[in-house]
């Protein structure tokens, strides 16, 4: 299973045209699943060439929903909310508060606004550096799907500021393509700061995704590696 997995992706990710790969954008680009998947009614600028959601998403807004149960209402902040507040927006509808949002990519963020009010999200979307300027408030869960492309260094300011955002059994969940970025970069960022650590990794046998769960550390926390 894992060879046919990594045989489609490289497949996927080869510069050759693939059948697959444009299928799979189409799906990515489509409304209908972003209303199917995440409940999104309404879209109110054209946005036909981007992808609305990755797998990645799929996942966290699985494993979100499961966590937020440990919470009656849970204090949420999304990092990386993209240009349609999708992940937030769709999660937002189980809770009575509204999730804080952010985004380094102010016109990611002002789209993101007119789907939030569109679509009566209750999310408050801001401009920030991963934390430079989000509320000075502790959150239950923070997440985010990680830029899996790009430098990972912006990981090294994630896990060294997180605690300072999170609650005492707060969790920051990271998901991302376990091949773009592999878990051992990941955690060799983790490891840096003695702040927060792994608490739970969830790989699944049928695709390279991953979702990492990370709590303040504490010294008999021993992490829980399941696989799907
Ligand atoms: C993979 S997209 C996730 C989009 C959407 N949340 C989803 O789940 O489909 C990652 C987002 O993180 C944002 N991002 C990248 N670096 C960031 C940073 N330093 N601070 C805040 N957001 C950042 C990107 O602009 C992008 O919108």
């Amino acid at each position: 299973m894992k060879t046919l997995v990594d045989k489609i992706y490289q497949n996927y990710a080869s510069a050759a045209p693939s059948r697959f790969r444009s299928f799979w954008h189409e799906c990515l680009r489509s409304r209908r699943l972003a209303r199917l998947i995440f409940g999104m009614k309404r879209f109110p600028v054209d946005t036909d060439d981007s992808c609305y959601f990755d797998l990645t998403t799929i996942l966290l807004r699985h494993e979100l929903k499961k966590l937020m149960r440990r919470w009656e209402n849970p204090r949420m902040l999304e990092i990386g909310t993209g240009s349609f507040a999708i992940l937030s927006g769709c999660l937002s509808k189980n809770i009575s508060t509204a999730i804080d949002g952010v985004d380094n990519r102010e016109e990611r963020v002002e789209c993101a606004k007119n789907f939030i009010s569109a679509n009566s999200y209750k999310v408050n979307a801001v401009t920030s550096n991963v934390f430079s300027n989000v509320p000075e408030k502790t959150y239950d869960i923070i997440f985010w799907n990680l830029s899996y492309y790009e430098d990972p260094g912006v990981l090294d300011v994630l896990f060294d500021q997180a605690s300072d955002y999170l609650a005492p059994n707060g969790v920051l969940a990271v998901g991302y393509n376990g091949k773009a970025l592999p878990r051992a970069t990941v955690l060799s960022h983790l490891e840096s700061t003695k702040k927060v650590s792994l608490d739970k990794a969830i790989a699944y046998f049928w695709n390279m995704h991953e979702i990492l769960l990370i709590q303040r550390t504490s010294a008999n926390r021993k992490p829980d590696l399941s696989f799907q």
